[in-house]
This record gives structure tokens, C-alpha cells and sequence, in this order.
């Protein structure tokens, strides 16, 4: 495909003082089919903030065009040597994807259109079917995370640790990176619990055997590392690997060569390694129980899979892809609200796995073509007592807060704005920035959220308005 063809829009923010440079610069880019537009006041997606030194307004934009380190947002510094003494890495956090020195307009634009075009690739990923249809999430912590998988599964293929606690999808995304990996005639994934490999018969699992290796060993067997040759091997629960066999693996998932147990003859395999685990593998290194030169030999890469606490916007979508799969090929039915608040109050200390355990069970109880109702609910899921209980907590949050605001010498009209204010950033930030969806989330017009981030815009010292 021509560069041409891969036309793409994105949003500039001009900020700088030079017309001039900037018009050179976006010229130079949509010479190379990356037309900006002028940012509207809602612009999402990703997207240029032009500028010449850090100032609260220039943090402000980009903190607000960013959702917070969300979506997407280049800053381009258009005056010399704007980006030295840390002011790089402050962008950074301020919610910048990258900061760019603004120098030969072409070259700059070179630059620029690298990286939005491999953003709009990765993003094409993850709004696939393929991606779509087996990870199931739309909160933002949940995008973040599913864009840098994608990236580094499809873009390389470096070894890649997972970690994250039980039931949070380890094994789904290990399964995901062998299918995203762009290798030329890929061969197999081939899974390895570590928690299930019996000492004796390690090395056969691992390396194969020659026949006779063993008593009754009469023929030759390939190990994994053999059967993994061209694929992927996933060695799942890796935190469990006994300190010997950590020593033993060393070099073939350094060198890639190993022999077969009872043979003499070096063998050749090349796969990617992926890696899982639920322990916290820098604490087991401290305590000796995992070899530090065998984590860096795995863990080129690694990356944490939030639980479901960290991602609770997350639910409802969830509990839409779990039903799907249970009414396969029939209608599924709607819940009744209450069922629908249960499913977003309840705890899931097994993560998605307790979450998906409680709509099978639910779904398996539901009969007839009605809503899915309380009945529905098994009996040990069922709140004890009223209503009250569930909206306890919430309550008792909400006084310990009312408390401590009293406390600081706060009166009833300031807090409530303080707590309509920190539930208008919430649903923006649940709606990933969307105005209409906090709105309707909120029960206010798209005017009377507007109407409120411009008074925090004039709330702020010099302008700086943290309305994301
Ligand atoms: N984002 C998701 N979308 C859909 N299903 C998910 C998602 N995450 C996890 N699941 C489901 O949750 C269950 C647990 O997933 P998986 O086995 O990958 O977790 P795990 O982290 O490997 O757990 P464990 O540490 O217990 O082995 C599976 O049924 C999986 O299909
Ligand atoms: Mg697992």
C-alpha cells in the first residue's frame, strides 16, 4: 500500500507562536496524507498539540485532549531546545503520548506520521472482531491496556511476561499475542502448566527424550521445546518452575538449543516465549525462590493485566459477552434492573472468572423467553435483607466524606458542588470523554455539563483547567 493511500485526520491544537512553522509543518505532513483539522472543544482520538514552552494553558490542553493519558496526544515543541531539562518526560505524565522536537518540517512530519499511523494500526486491532469477540472491556484502564499488548504482540516478538492475579485472562491474552504474532509461516502454540510438571519427568516434558532414555522409554518423544519450534510456547503459572529447572532452561530459551534427554546431539528450535504468572516474581527473587538471570531471559517485556476492582466500568459489558456466549444463537434476554445493580455491587475476588461463573449460573436458571429476573439470582448470591444493605456502603462513604469536609470548615452548598463536580469527571471519564454519554449517564443536558467544565476552566488559576 502507497503512503498515500493511508490517508489519515487527525486534530491539531496550535498553541505556538509562529504560524508560519506550523503551516509548514502540516503542509509537510499532508503531503504525505495526514490531514489535520483545527481541534474542536470536543476533539477525541488522536491528535497534535503544537507549542512553544510548557505554560498552564499548554498542560491544561494537553491533560484535557488526552483524557488523561488516554487517547492519544503528540506534543510538538515548535521552539529550539523546548523539550530539554525533563520537560520531555513531564509531558509525559501530564498525559502526552510523545513529545517531538519540531525541526525540518518533512523530516518532522516523517516522524509524526510513523507514529499515528502505527497507533491507527493498533487501534484497528483492537476494535476487530477477532480482538472484539474474545476480550470482552471498553473502560479506559482496559484500552490502555489491550493497545500495548496488541503492539508488542504484533509489532515484535520479544519474550513477554504476563502477570496478573487468578482468573484476570492471562491465558486468554497469552492466546491472543500467538494469534496477533506476525511471523511468516507461524506454527503452533503449545501450553505448558508449570504447575503440573512432575519432577521425575521434567526433562522428557521439556526436552524430549531418545528411546531407552528411560525404563519403558520405547521410542523417541519430542518435548516442548521441540513441539513449540516455529510457534509460540506458553509456559503458564511460570512462578512455579522449581529453581533447577530454571537453571536447566536457561539456555535454550537463551540460545535456543537444548538436547533430548539420553542424547548427545544438540537440537535447534526457535519460538516465541510467553509467560504467566499470578506471584509477584520480584518478591520470589528477593526470597531466592526464582533465579534473577532466568526473569531477565522471559520478561524482555512485561505487562499487567488489571483486576476486575481496577476495571469495574467493565461489568456490564462483561456480563453482555457471557450472556451472549450462554443464549448462543437465541435472543438473550434483558435483565431486570435489579439483577443488572447486583451484577455491578457484588465483589469478584476470582475476577472475570467469578464474574463469568455467576451469568452462567444465572443464565442456566433462567427459563422462558422473559427478562432474566431475582428468581434467576441463586439463592446464596441473594442480599440478605432489603434494598438498604446495598445502598449502605455508598452511604456510609458518602458520610465519611461529608465528615471530613465539615471537619475542614466546608458548608452544604460547597459540598455539593464538590460532589457534583467529582461525578461529572467520573462520567466523563467513564464515557472516555464523550460529552452526550456522561451526560445521559449523569441525567443533565449536554449544555449543563458544558456549562459546568467551563466554570472549573474559570476556576482555575491562569486558566488551567483540569476538566478531564
Ligand atoms: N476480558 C475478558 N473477556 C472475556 N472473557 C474473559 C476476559 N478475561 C477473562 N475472561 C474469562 O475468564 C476466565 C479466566 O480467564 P483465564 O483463564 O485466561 O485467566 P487466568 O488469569 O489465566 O486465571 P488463572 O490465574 O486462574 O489461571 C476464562 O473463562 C476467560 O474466558
Ligand atoms: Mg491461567
Amino acid at each position: 500500500m502507497s503512503r498515500r493511500e493511508e490517508h489519515l485526520e487527525v486534530w491539531c491544537d496550535q498553541l505556538a507562536s509562529s504560524p508560519a512553522d506550523a503551516a509548514r509543518l502540516l503542509d509537510a505532513l499532508a503531503t504525505i496524507g495526514i490531514e489535520t483539522y483545527p481541534a474542536p472543544a470536543s476533539a477525541r482520538g488522536s491528535g497534535l498539540v503544537l507549542f512553544d514552552a510548557v505554560t498552564p494553558e499548554v498542560r491544561s490542553r494537553i491533560r484535557e485532549r488526552s483524557a488523561g493519558g488516554t487517547e492519544r496526544v503528540i506534543a510538538v515543541a515548535m521552539q529550539r531546545d523546548a523539550l530539554g531539562g525533563g520537560v520531555g518526560w513531564e509531558l509525559l505524565h501530564t498525559g502526552a503520548s510523545d513529545a517531538l522536537q519540531f525541526g525540518d518540517p518533512a523530516a518532522t512530519a516523517d516522524a509524526l506520521a510513523a507514529r499515528l499511523r502505527r497507533w491507527q494500526a493498533v487501534d484497528h486491532i483492537v476494535e476487530s472482531p477477532l480482538v472484539e469477540a474474545n476480550l470482552a472491556g471498553e473502560s479506559a484502564v482496559w484500552r490502555t491496556f489491550l493497545r500495548r499488548i496488541v503492539e508488542v504482540a504484533k509489532f515484535s516478538t520479544m519474550p513477554i511476561l504476563i502477570r496478573g492475579e487468578s482468573g484476570t485472562g492471562k491465558e486468554l491474552v497469552a492466546r491472543l499475542i500467538h494469534t496477533l504474532d506476525a511471523r511468516p509461516d507461524k506454527k503452533e502454540l503449545v501450553v505448558l502448566d508449570c504447575t503440573t510438571v512432575v519432577p521425575e519427568l521434567s526433562g522428557s516434558e521439556f526436552f524430549g527424550h531418545e528411546r531407552g532414555a528411560y525404563t519403558g522409554a520405547a521410542g523417541a518423544r519430542d518435548g516442548a521445546f521441540a513441539l513449540a519450534d516455529g510457534g509460540t510456547l506458553f509456559l503458564d503459572e511460570v512462578g512455579e518452575l522449581p529453581l533447577r529447572l530454571q537453571a536447566e532452561l536457561l539456555r535454550v530459551v537463551q540460545e535456543g538449543t537444548y538436547k533430548r534427554v539420553g542424547g548427545n546431539t544438540w537440537q535447534r528450535t526457535r519460538f516465541r516465549l510467553v509467560c504467566a504468572t499470578h506471584r509477584d516474581l520480584e518478591q520470589q527473587m528477593q526470597a531466592g525462590r526464582f533465579r534473577r538471570d532466568f526473569y531477565y531471559r522471559i520478561a524482555a517485556w512485561t505487562c499487567r493485566l488489571p483486576s476486575l476492582r481496577e476495571r469495574r466500568d467493565d461489568v456490564p459489558a462483561l456480563v453482555r459477552h457471557f450472556l451472549r456466549h450462554c443464549f448462543q444463537g437465541r435472543s438473550v434476554p434483558p435483565l431486570e434492573a435489579a439483577v443488572a445493580e447486583l451484577f455491578v455491587a457484588r465483589d469478584y475476588p476470582g475476577n472475570v472468572r467469578d464474574l463469568r461463573h455467576l451469568v452462567e449460573c444465572i443464565a442456566w436458571r433462567h427459563v422462558g423467553d422473559g427478562p432474566i429476573t431475582l428468581y434467576d439470582v441463586p439463592e446464596e448470591e441473594r442480599p440478605d435483607g432489603s434494598a438498604e444493605q446495598t445502598i449502605a456502603p455508598a452511604g456510609e462513604m458518602f458520610e465519611q466524606a461529608a465528615r471530613l469536609a465539615l471537619h475542614c470548615g466546608m458548608g452544604l452548598k460547597e459540598i455539593s458542588n464538590a460532589a457534583a463536580d467529582a461525578s461529572v469527571r467520573l462520567a466523563l471519564d467513564i464515557e472516555h470523554g464523550n460529552v452526550g454519554r456522561a451526560a445521559e449517564r449523569l441525567g443533565i443536558t449536554d449544555r449543563g455539563l458544558q456549562k459546568r467544565r467551563a466554570l472549573w476552566r474559570r476556576k482555575e488559576p491562569d486558566g488551567d483547567a483540569t476538566a478531564s
